[in-house]
């Protein structure tokens, strides 16, 4: 009898939960790290000194680079695969230590509008982009990884989204060839996405959504955090 009551007790505090949760985003199926890999030289704390590559570079280079018809494993242009650290340092031209003699470095900086990656009519990456890549190359690029990168009480627009947005998405979302006809270079842009699910649902890859990151590692649990955080809060411009 007793036994039955607590279990009882038990059911109705888990619907409970279960219907306040549900009112909120939930992230489904996720537990643990997320997409935080175990290769590499795992260093914690962060070094704010230091290039992660995983969590860095490969996003940038995923998002510019490995659409279909160009560098993904698929279609493997010139022999060139900028899907993991593997196919990076095996096929991309780099010259660890020496960004100036890197071929992946010197094609993202020429000035040159036939050669520069990514092609025309896609932009170029942002200083800051090209920044990051040039210091990983000269740190060694090495395949550092460490695990409190992220920190899921930041989740302002422009103190986390955007970002994530222009390093793993972005360049598969803004111009004329926005992937799904979506343009994820503005805020409007993004909020457009929030407002019709489909932000959510493509990150959390719920079925009936493409999953993205297309050809990426899916967003860590602290990133898709910061999303809900953001999206519980009205999704602000702030
Ligand atoms: C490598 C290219 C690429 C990257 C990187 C990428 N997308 Fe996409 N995305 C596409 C393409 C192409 C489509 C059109 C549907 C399809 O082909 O799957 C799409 C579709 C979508 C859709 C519509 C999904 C649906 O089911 O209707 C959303 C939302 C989206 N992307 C958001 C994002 C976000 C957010 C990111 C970054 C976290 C991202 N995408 C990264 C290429 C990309």
């Amino acid at each position: 009898m007793r036994q039955r009551k607590i279990i009882t007790a038990l059911l109705s505090t888990a619907a409970l939960i279960f219907i306040i949760g549900s009112c909120k985003h939930e992230i489904p199926g996720l537990s643990g790290n997320g997409n935080v890999t175990t290769v590499g030289n795992t260093t914690d704390p962060c070094d704010p000194d230091k290039i992660y590559f995983e969590q860095q570079v490969l996003p940038i280079l995923v998002s510019n680079c490995a659409q279909s018809g160009c560098h993904d494993n698929a279609s493997r242009k010139e022999g060139v695969v900028l899907t993991s650290y593997g196919s990076v340092i095996n096929t991309g031209g780099v010259n660890p230590g020496d960004a100036g003699g890197s071929k992946l470095y010197k094609l993202i900086v020429t000035t040159n509008k036939d050669n520069r990656m990514p092609p025309s009519p896609s932009v170029a990456l942002t200083q800051q982009q090209i920044n990051l890549i040039y210091n990983w190359i000269q740190q060694g690029a090495q395949n550092l990884i460490c695990q409190d990168f992220c920190d899921s009480n930041t989740y302002s627009y422009n103190g986390a989204i955007k970002t994530i947005v222009q390093n793993k998405c972005q360049g598969c979302h803004s111009g004329t060839s926005a992937g799904g006809g979506i343009d994820l270079s503005t805020y409007t842009g993004v909020k457009t996405t929030v407002t019709n699910g489909k932000l959510w649902g493509s990150i959390n890859q719920l079925p009936g959504y493409s999953s993205m990151p297309k050809n990426g590692a899916r967003l860590s649990v602290c990133e898709i955090t910061q999303f809900k955080k953001w999206m519980d809060a009205g999704s602000p411009n702030n």
